[in-house]
């Protein structure tokens, strides 16, 4: 073809548009001057295209070991409490199909029905598996097999179904989302299972539940969670939370594989101190409970650790079987506050050794443990021993009291000193009635039931990777 003509072919589409674009422009002016006449002015300040979807979150370190959001699916909705991983991208509940390996009583399973994705469905073969399942048949279901870190694993079928969402301005909506119906699930750490309904997927790939509800137009892609000391916190998908201001920002690495929130390279320094520790890479996993060091970043953190603790009054003890480093004092400890003075502050400095890094601090409080027998430990472990090779990754324990924001959009994460016991002031933008009932899932005070009589003390897990 004539590139020429091409050219002057495209010229009158182009102005036509232009002319409507620019007609449309003034009918919702109009609109808003109307809108604003009869007392909605919030909405013309409010330019965002998408909402946001805020869940109370519940959890801890030690012992539980993860932090879980409340989740209603199905029509009528039925509530699953879902381990937050920003680890891994899958979804899936314990499945009523009849199941293995589930820790929750039957009517408390997903039960699917005449609802699984065929397997030449997009998101089937996006799935990433390891080994990718053969589609003989475009209509036979998709299976899936999911293993994690820890070795736990799942395999099931993936389903679509009803996600009753209340978005942070207000609307509810009902889409459907894909997600796995685990049907045989494998522990066989030496922890007993989790006694949760099952993961709630956040990581980069298309069947993350935010790469999904971002790909409908519901919310942007963005996740933020934040997680206290005291066992609280909030998870949101979209970008309201966003402070403008304030977010320490690192970018993400596009380098495949780039399925994980990958960042780097990062140097580490002890009590601001360099360690000559440098060119680590880290990935965000709300997943894993605890920070994972490679052997070299791991040595270094430890021989600083004990050299600042000579002379001091603990003394290393393994009596505690809990994690693998711990000290105890005279007397049994209750709280971190009682010994952080005996120990620094742990710094990432991402943006490789540029002076002006960002710098992602690790207090005592955000790599100690407090265990039950009162002895305090070292809650980041050898990553090369549980086979991480020269993976890092900062866990739950050091997300703690800061806002964590995975930007999709941007590829960037980042992070910001919160008081994530309190649920964000949402809704002001609606006029501040969203009260605190609407903003918590029906039904969150089940919690309490939802634990009792499960000993979850001694599972952890890390996120798939
Ligand atoms: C809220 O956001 C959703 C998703 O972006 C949108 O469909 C809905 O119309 C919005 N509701 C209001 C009241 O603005
Ligand atoms: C970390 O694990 C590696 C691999 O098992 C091991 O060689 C190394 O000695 C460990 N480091 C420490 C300080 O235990």
């Amino acid at each position: 073809m004539n590139p020429k003509k091409q050219t002057i072919n495209l010229f009158p589409p182009v102005f036509y548009v232009l002319l409507l674009l620019l007609l449309l422009l003034c009918f919702q002016l109009s609109e808003a001057t109307k809108d604003s006449s009869k007392g909605h002015q919030i909405k013309l300040q409010n330019h965002r295209l998408g909402s946001s979807v805020i869940f109370p979150v519940s959890g801890n370190v030690y012992p539980l070991g993860y932090y879980y959001v409340l989740l209603n699916i199905g029509n009528p909705p039925k509530l699953f409490d879902l381990d937050i991983d920003t680890g891994s991208d899958l979804t899936w509940v314990q499945c009523d199909a009849p199941c293995n390996g589930c820790s929750k009583p039957r009517d408390s399973q997903y039960k699917p029905n005449h609802n699984t994705l065929p397997c030449s469905h997009l998101l089937c073969s996006g799935l990433d598996l390891p080994q990718s399942k053969h589609c003989d048949d475009p209509d036979d279901q998709c299976d899936y097999e999911i293993g994690y870190s820890d070795h736990a694993s799942s395999v099931g079928a993936l389903v679509s179904d009803e996600f009753p969402l209340r978005l942070e301005n207000g609307s509810t909506m009902r889409p459907h989302l894909t997600f796995g119906c685990g049907y045989d699930q494998q522990n066989p750490g030496p922890h007993p299972p989790p006694p949760t309904a099952g993961i709630l997927g956040l990581g980069r790939g298309k069947v993350s539940i935010s790469s999904q509800l971002s790909s409908l137009g519901v919310t942007k892609n963005v996740i933020v969670h934040c997680l206290s000391h005291n066992g609280k916190g909030f998870l949101s998908i979209g970008d309201e939370l966003v402070p403008s201001s304030g977010v320490t920002w690192t970018s993400l690495s596009l380098k495949p594989p780039s399925k994980n929130y990958k960042t780097g390279p990062a140097e580490l320094l002890f009590n601001d101190k360099t360690t000559g520790v440098k060119g680590i890479n880290f990935i965000f996993d709300s997943g894993s409970s605890y920070t994972y060091f490679n052997a070299e970043a791991y040595q270094a953190v430890l021989d600083l650790v004990r050299k600042d603790l000579k002379g001091k009054p603990l003394t290393e003890t393994k009596e505690d079987k809990s994690l693998p480093v711990c000290w105890k004092d005279k007397k049994p400890l209750k709280s971190v506050h009682d010994v952080k003075k005996y120990f620094k502050t742990i710094t990432l400095r991402f943006g490789g050794s540029q002076k002006n890094g960002q710098l992602f601090q690790i207090p005592p409080e955000s790599y100690l443990i407090i265990t039950e027998k009162g002895n305090v430990c070292l809650g980041i472990l050898n990553g090369t021993e549980i086979g991480l090779d020269d993976y890092n990754i900062i866990g739950d324990i050091s997300f703690q009291g800061i806002m964590v924001i995975y930007d999709n959009e941007k590829q960037r994460i980042g992070w910001i000193p919160s008081d994530c016991d309190k649920l964000p002031n949402v809704g002001q933008d609606n006029g501040g009635d969203l009260s605190e009932e609407e903003a918590y899932p029906r039904g969150f005070g089940l919690i309490g039931e939802l634990f009792s009589g499960t000993d979850a003390s001694k599972y952890n897990k890390d996120g798939e990777l």
